[in-house]
């Protein structure tokens, strides 16, 4: 594709970015009454407001050109039309086919599987589907890792309520007190396990589900009654089969890990909180994925959030990137964000397997707000490096704003992001210091400390609501910045092999540390290492 540096558009955006560098974003609404309006996208509910970055309008016009002269709207037809953009496994991404209609007339096999996980999920909720003694199932335990795993539970927690018939848990960590902690409070004759796993060779997945299927045994259950106790979702039903479980979900190998939830990954949040929601949570991202399909730039949601991302990371050095949704609900959306966006674009290859010659994706991480105040704000609003900050705020109906805490909720989102943009004023500041008593160089000293410089960036999204349909549209919202990101830095989105390294040698030094092991080839420092393992277990 060439050297995106040698782009007009890019050159461009060096150039505005100078510019830029020393200019406050609050005096940009001085001079322009119309920037919140000029600089918000709204779309299936999800408004995103970025006036509070540093653009305007000859920036974002500079950007969309740099997607442009990347192709960007062939590879949104093709991935629209599930073509196999993911080029180092020769596969497409084709998870929007997932979210589409039950009328649309193509993907038979889709509709089918939703049909299934609907009958499925109606049978254990009705209580039709029971355990061995005949006991409805309470308890529903998927075990799973990654996409297998992150995206279920954070959709299922953001819209479980108390007193749900059914309960789900996730268990993720090889770590035994995860499963172990959650079996502990569970009833083997009330408990469904399902055993997600796209590959169904993941250690950690296939280790707990082990010890899941000794633990029915041990409770009660005979090897007869393991099939009313564990199914699976998977794309691999021979290893599946293999383990001995006989109803599985299949989904397809066009669907990559952490765009997965949207298939039969999905069947945690269809038992425990009923198909209407899952089906309320497909409309939602079919209806973002509508708009990014045919909104023009300019007015594109998706597409102004990976553009703001490229804008702070690649123009003003931005390395970090924070997600802090205003809701408990949402307190896994980070978790979730990080696997969708760094293992999808923390890349240093292009697709031809050049080397990639500007900076992919920055550190996402973020926190729950108003608990992240508390925590790592201090470095948002007076670390020497700024960072860039979404906002996640949802909406209440009007019966829950007679509550103080959550007007105390919606509050402290819209001052955060004030404050990072405005700061705070230095005289009005001098003067609150002079009526404390002080002055002169302990004035000075205390100035300095307190002082507020503001014109940090950040982006507002406002859910309507938080429900399904909503958390749907923004989920999806987010995929396909990843996508425009993609585009942009000319990377394969869809891959990751830097995760398979690590795991071959797991399996390795697993080995060795059986009992009679031997010490494999390492360097020195993994050596002492070990060493220190095997010391504190014999000491035991
Ligand atoms: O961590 C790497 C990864 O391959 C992810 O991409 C994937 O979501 C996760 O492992 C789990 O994989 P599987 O669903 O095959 O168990």
């Amino acid at each position: 594709m060439g050297d995106i540096r040698d782009l007009p558009a890019w050159r461009e955006l060096g150039r505005l970015a100078a510019q830029l560098r020393a200019t406050r974003v609050d005096a940009m609404f001085d001079h322009d009454p119309r920037r919140a309006e000029r600089f918000t996208r709204s779309a299936a509910g999800i408004a995103l407001d970025f006036s509070k970055q540093r653009v305007d309008t000859s920036v974002m016009a500079a950007l969309a050109q740099l997607a442009e002269s990347r192709d960007f709207h062939a590879l949104r037809d093709a991935l629209f039309s599930g073509e196999p953009i993911n080029t180092s496994e020769d596969r497409a991404a084709w998870h929007i086919a997932l979210r589409c209609p039950p009328e649309a007339p193509v993907h038979d096999e889709v509709h089918a599987v939703r049909e299934d996980m609907a009958a499925f999920a109606d049978a254990l909720r009705s209580g039709r589907w029971a355990g061995h003694t005949g006991e409805p199932i309470r308890d529903i335990v998927n075990i799973g890792i990654g996409g297998s795993d992150l995206g279920p539970r954070m959709v299922y927690e953001a819209l479980a309520v108390p007193g749900q018939r059914i309960r789900c848990h996730f268990v993720a960590n090889v770590d035994p007190a995860d499963l172990d902690d959650t079996l502990a409070a569970l009833d083997a004759e009330r408990t469904l396990f399902i055993v997600t796993s796209k590959s169904f060779t993941t250690a950690e997945t296939l280790a707990n589900a082990r010890v899941a299927r000794q633990w029915l045994l041990d409770n009660g259950a005979g090897e007869a009654d393991i099939a009313r106790h564990f199914v699976a979702v998977s794309t691999n039903a021979e290893a599946v089969q293999a383990f001995g479980i006989d109803r599985m979900f299949g989904f397809w190998d066009w669907v990559g890990g952490r765009f997965s939830l949207w298939s039969a990954v999905g069947l945690s949040i269809a038992a425990g909180l009923g198909m209407s929601a899952f089906d309320a949570l497909l409309a939602g991202a079919h209806a973002m994925d509508t708009h990014f399909r045919e909104a023009p730039l300019e007015e594109n949601l998706p597409a102004a959030l990976g553009l703001i991302g490229v804008w702070n990371n690649n123009f003003l050095g931005l390395p970090s990137h924070i997600v802090v949704p205003y809701a408990q609900r949402l307190a896994a959306l980070p978790a979730y964000l990080q696997q969708l966006e760094m293992e999808s674009n923390g890349k240093s290859v292009t697709r031809e397997g050049e080397p990639a010659v500007v900076d992919t994706v920055p550190a996402v991480w973020g926190s729950v707000g108003t608990n992240a105040q508390h925590a790592f704000f201090q470095m948002l609003h007076q670390g020497v490096v700024a960072a860039d900050v979404d906002f996640v705020l949802p909406l209440s109906p009007p019966a829950e704003a007679s509550d103080s805490r959550e007007r105390q909720r919606v509050a402290n989102c819209v001052a955060q992001a004030e404050a990072l943009m405005c700061g705070r004023d230095p005289e009005a500041l001098i003067d609150e210091l002079k009526a404390e008593g002080l002055q002169g160089a302990a004035l000075e000293q205390r100035l300095a400390a307190r002082r507020f410089e503001g014109n940090r960036p950040s982006s507002m999204i406002v859910m309507d609501r938080l429900d399904a349909y909503h958390l749907g549209a923004l989920l999806a919202a987010y995929e396909h910045k990843v996508f425009v990101q993609g585009v942009i830095w000319g990377i394969n989105s869809f891959d990751q092999w830097g995760v398979e390294l690590g795991k071959t040698m797991a399996e390795r030094i697993v080995e060795e540390l059986e009992e009679g092991g031997e010490p494999g080839p390492h360097d020195a420092s993994t050596r002492a290492l070990l060493a220190r393992v095997r010391q504190a277990w014999d000491r035991g």
